[in-house]
């Protein structure tokens, strides 16, 4: 069984994944962390932005998989052939460069085929900007989350000073998700946008433990 979840950056999807896979025993799939692993591997390569083939391949040549931190179910290290790039793909860097890597259709075919690959092998709570709509349309639960921009850039700058990667600067934080929320709605291939039996939450001074709850009594019911 597949729980959707989908929604602009910064609006609390893998907090909320990550702790409802975790509560429901299912697997948890952060499809975001797949596209910044491209986008690490293209700077890392030097292949330009503008080389739609060469990302398209980097897309199908490398394989992304997830590890566990000892003790901890929720998989939260990610690989790309092998490199390990957990923290890498965190930085302003990745944070700018994935959104035109992310609009290239050769690469969204590629990490849809792996997405679905993986997401077929048992349950999962799948969170990204097109699972409900491209990667798994029959999925029974679908959550289409949101937040407003400045509360989605607060919670990331308190986010980036935890984990000490990233920019902690409010405003600058605040044009990135701006500009990432423009490039990921306006492209042409799988714009960000709610599947029609989506069911849409805000999560703007809601709490985490609302969100989850919600979201484990739909998959529940859905079972
Ligand atoms: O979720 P996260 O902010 O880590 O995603 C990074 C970027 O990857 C998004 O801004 C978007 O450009 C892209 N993405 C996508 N489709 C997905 C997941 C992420 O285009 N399913």
């Amino acid at each position: 069984m597949i729980v959707a979840i989908d929604g602009p950056s910064g609006a609390g999807k893998s907090t909320v994944a990550k702790a409802a896979a975790k509560r429901l025993g299912f697997s948890c799939l952060d499809t975001g962390a797949m596209y910044r692993a491209i986008a690490w591997k293209a700077l890392a390569d030097g292949v330009s932005f503008d080389d739609v083939e060469a990302l398209g391949a980097i897309a199908r040549d490398n394989e992304i998989e997830f590890g566990h931190v000892e003790g901890d179910p929720v998989p939260r290290r990610v690989f790309i052939s092998g490199t390990e790039v957990t923290d890498a793909i965190r930085t302003s860097e990745i944070d700018r460069a994935v959104g035109p890597v992310a609009a290239v259709p050769a690469v969204r075919e590629a990490l849809v085929a792996q997405q679905q690959r993986i997401g077929r092998a048992g349950d999962y709570v799948v969170e990204g900007r097109d699972i409900g709509t491209v990667v798994f349309p029959e999925a029974p639960v679908k959550v289409f989350l949101t937040a407003s921009a400045e509360e989605r850039a607060t919670r990331r700058v308190k986010q980036n000073e935890e984990r000490h990667v990233g920019s902690t600067n409010y405003e600058e934080v605040l044009a990135d998700i701006k500009k990432r929320d423009e490039i990921d709605s306006s492209r042409a291939a799988s714009p960000l946008k709610p599947a029609e039996d989506a069911v849409h939450l805000d999560s703007t001074g809601k709490t985490i433990e609302e969100i989850i709850s919600f979201i484990c009594l739909r998959a529940e019911q859905a079972q």
